[in-house]
């Protein structure tokens, strides 16, 4: 009895939402390990372990994110972010970022650590003055200090970091003023790399591992001012001989306003012919309106697939990162009012038609 009714449950639920179905045990949907089929390093997603959102304790998200076969990496959604990691000036909490350190180990998984700069989610001892050149001296030294400490002490834990954090405007392309920008000026983004890099120097004398040093931005995976003024940024490092080793692609997109699969793998393309590692680092596609129809999911599918596909078109992108992959634990009903449905899972845990979709770009 308890099986029909269950059947029955699932045949309403198909009934409802037409173009979903119920998720399958972990083991049949392993995108990681069908994109490392590919030749790429993880497919990977973000995780929040701050108690406030209620992952930590969610039983079926936590299965779901600890099953390597599906999730070969994690980024922290905020566990490592300026405003958790120091929030009075030289006292370090390390521990959340820990957290999500252990489990990724324990499943043998990589993590994107992330991030060391960045105008948002600062602690109020940085955002609650002004700065101007003349504490130039001041913000170089507190920006160090955070980036080497935050560096050397998760040391080769962090497969990568994000060591700048979107940087530019969309629209100018000029540099984000944050207090960093305020107080050092454009100096400011070659400088966090030689410090991201002197700290990574320290963490490969001890450990023989290298960390990769990305800038991470949005809106650069298509040709604009924004991609455009991202390539002299990335440039203007190197020309200084200053380790820069990646860029990330955050593509956060809208369904059927996502750039085509051959447009995003030629911005890739042109980070990568500067001998840079490239990755998709933040995915996710979501609705401007709700609730989604099945036409709809259907776009999103493909939506998803060109994402995926524009990294495997590009042999130095390493990997894909979703923003999350269950619709309950998405940043974007909170931040873009009126929108959502952007994740792999909706939020009763049946995998939309992208992760299908997804496994069929994978597999074929
Ligand atoms: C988001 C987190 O997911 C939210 O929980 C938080 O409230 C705001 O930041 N670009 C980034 C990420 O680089 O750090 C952001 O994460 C999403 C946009």
């Amino acid at each position: 009895m308890k099986s029909i009714f269950a059947v029955v449950a699932l045949l309403a639920l198909a009934t409802a939402r037409p173009a979903h179905h119920a998720r399958q045990a972990p083991a049949t949907t392993p995108l990681n390990d069908l994109i490392k089929a590919k030749g790429k390093l993880y497919f990977g997603t973000a995780t929040d372990f701050l108690d406030t959102t209620g992952e930590r304790t969610d039983t079926t998200y936590q299965e779901i994110l600890n099953t390597t076969s599906e999730f070969g990496a994690q980024t922290p959604g905020n566990a490592m972010k300026y405003d958790t990691t120091e929030p009075t000036q030289g006292q370090f909490n390390y521990a959340p970022g820990q957290q999500v350190l252990d489990y990724a180990a324990a499943n043998g998984q990589l993590v994107r650590c992330h991030n060391l700069i960045w105008h948002q989610q600062l602690p109020s001892w940085l955002t609650s003055r002004t700065w101007t050149s003349a504490d130039n001296a001041t913000l170089q030294g507190i920006m160090k200090n955070h980036i080497t400490s935050l560096i050397t002490h998760y040391a080769d834990a962090c497969y990568a970091w994000d060591v700048v954090n979107e940087p530019l405007v969309d629209g100018t392309g000029a540099l984000q003023s944050s207090p960093w920008l305020d107080a050092i000026g454009p100096e400011y983004f070659p400088l966090a790399f030689k410090f991201a890099s002197d700290a990574a120097a320290q963490v490969k004398a001890a450990t023989g591992k290298d960390i990769k040093l990305y800038v991470n931005e949005y809106n650069d995976e298509y040709a604009g001012t924004k991609t455009t003024a991202l390539l002299n940024l990335v440039q203007s490092v190197q020309a200084r001989e200053i380790r820069i080793d990646g860029v990330g692609f955050e593509s956060h997109f809208i369904v059927g306003q996502t750039p085509d699969r051959a447009t995003q793998a030629a911005a890739k393309k042109q980070f990568a012919d500067l001998g840079l590692d490239v990755a998709v680092t933040e995915l996710d596609v979501r609705f401007s309106s709700l609730p989604p129809t099945s036409a709809g999911l259907a776009q999103q599918a493909t939506d998803y697939v060109n994402s995926v596909g524009s990294c495997l078109d590009v042999e130095k992108c390493v990997g894909v990162t979703v923003w999350d992959f269950e619709d309950k634990y998405s940043w974007i009903p909170s931040t873009f009012s009126g929108q959502g449905e952007a994740d792999l899972y909706s939020d009763d845990y049946s995998a939309k038609p992208a992760v299908a979709a997804i496994q069929e770009l994978l597999a074929g």
